[in-house]
């Protein structure tokens, strides 16, 4: 019998450190530990990710979550096999805090290091939970990302289509400072919208009447805030039906505009095995339901990782480089790191940015 693989995943890009080691045996990728230290704490007080924050946070705290990692999981360094480590996209100083930490380890403990893209590991979760056969369809939803992917492959990525500037994950998380909720925005929306009135506002669904798969949510955001001060102008403040009811049609609406570009991917995509998300977003109830009932009709199987592996993690690092391993790719000491980092090199660029800045 073969003896396992280890890997160690870092991952640094954005306000997660996280590191987790995978074994890959005889039943597959099995995660042996999936540490990750969150940063909201730094940065709930800006109302957004602070990059040179963020990039010293990743720098303090990264060898401390890979050494709490190691030892969950009960495998010491001389036993791991290669580090995978996120070379990008992402914001380029916490990049650089987990490619140099992932170097120095190499270097010092004589291990390869392979440089592991973000949203690759994103797109080939999937396979880690639920051994999803290409291609799928997945859908990447969160602060940072909103892109439609075929995956076709663990280098075979086209992308078709996402948002033209805020990621809607950014735009919850917004749209929740200007309802004066707290952050993350995304679950203080959902838990204030239970009870509102999603059809009291009349708000726009960007982009629904245009063909293809793009997507933009800022004006959506900005109908909300006019909503929110003409209300403010006419009685002086918000009451909690008034906060409940935009938080809602906010809501409604963003879920309508990801299940109807989803319905539309899914009619012109052929010979798929199923459809997957991925990002915080995808823990939204409301949204969850709605994209379940698209790819069901469409007679696929609907694919969401547990959160904890639909959000940044190491897992999903490690994964992405095991496969890289097991085909032989090594990348020495002198990869950069890339705050972008296309997976599609044939797509046209993306305008927008999400919390990480604009990248891809
Ligand atoms: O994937 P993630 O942890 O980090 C990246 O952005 O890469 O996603 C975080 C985002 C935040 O913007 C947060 O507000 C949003 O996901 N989010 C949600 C929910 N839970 C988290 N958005 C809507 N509904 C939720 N329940
Ligand atoms: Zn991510």
């Amino acid at each position: 019998m073969p003896e396992p693989i280890h890997i160690l995943g870092i991952e640094t890009s954005c306000d997660d450190t996280a590191a987790a080691v995978l074994r890959d045996g005889d039943t597959g990728p099995e995660i042996l530990s999936n540490r990750v230290l969150s940063q909201s704490d730094l940065h709930a007080a800006f109302g957004g990710v602070v990059p040179e924050i963020a990039a010293r946070a990743h720098a303090e705290r990264v060898d401390i979550v890979v050494e709490a990692a190691l030892e969950e999981a009960g495998v010491p360094l001389d036993r791991i096999d290669a580090i995978a480590v996120t070379a990008g996209p992402g914001l380029i100083g916490g990049v650089l805090a987990g490619v140099m930490t992932a170097k120095g380890i190499g270097f010092a403990a004589r291990k390869p290091v392979i440089a592991v893209n973000h949203l690759a590991g994103h797109a080939l979760t999937p396979r880690l939970t639920h051994g999803l056969g290409f291609p799928y369809l997945m859908l990447l939803v969160s602060g940072g990302h909103c892109q439609f992917l075929r995956v076709g492959g663990p280098d075979d990525f086209t992308r078709l289509g996402g948002t033209i500037d805020d990621a809607p994950g950014e735009a919850f998380d917004k749209t929740a400072r200007l309802l004066g909720l707290g952050q993350p925005g995304g679950p203080a929306v959902e838990a204030c919208a239970a009870s509102g009135d999603p059809a009291r506002f009349d708000l726009p669904r960007p982009l629904l009447d245009r063909p293809g798969l793009e997507m933009s949510f800022s004006g959506l955001k900005t109908a909300i805030l006019r909503q929110r001060d003409r209300i403010v102008a006419d009685r002086g403040g918000l009451t909690e039906t008034d906060r409940a009811d935009l938080a809602a049609g906010f809501q409604a609406a963003m879920t309508d505009v990801l299940a109807a570009k989803s319905a539309r991917a899914l009619e012109t995509e052929r010979g798929l095995t199923g459809f997957a998300v991925a990002g915080g977003v995808a823990a939204n109830r409301s949204i969850r339901t709605a994209l379940e009932a698209v790819v069901t009709d469409a007679g696929l199987p609907f694919v969401a990782p547990p959160l904890a592996l639909c959000t940044d993690n190491g897992a999903m690092i490690a994964h992405a480089g095991l496969i890289a391993h097991k085909a032989g790719h090594r990348d020495g000491l002198a990869f950069p790191a890339r705050p972008r980092w296309p997976l599609d090199t044939d797509a046209a660029p993306i305008l927008g940015g999400g919390k990480k800045g604009a990248k891809a």
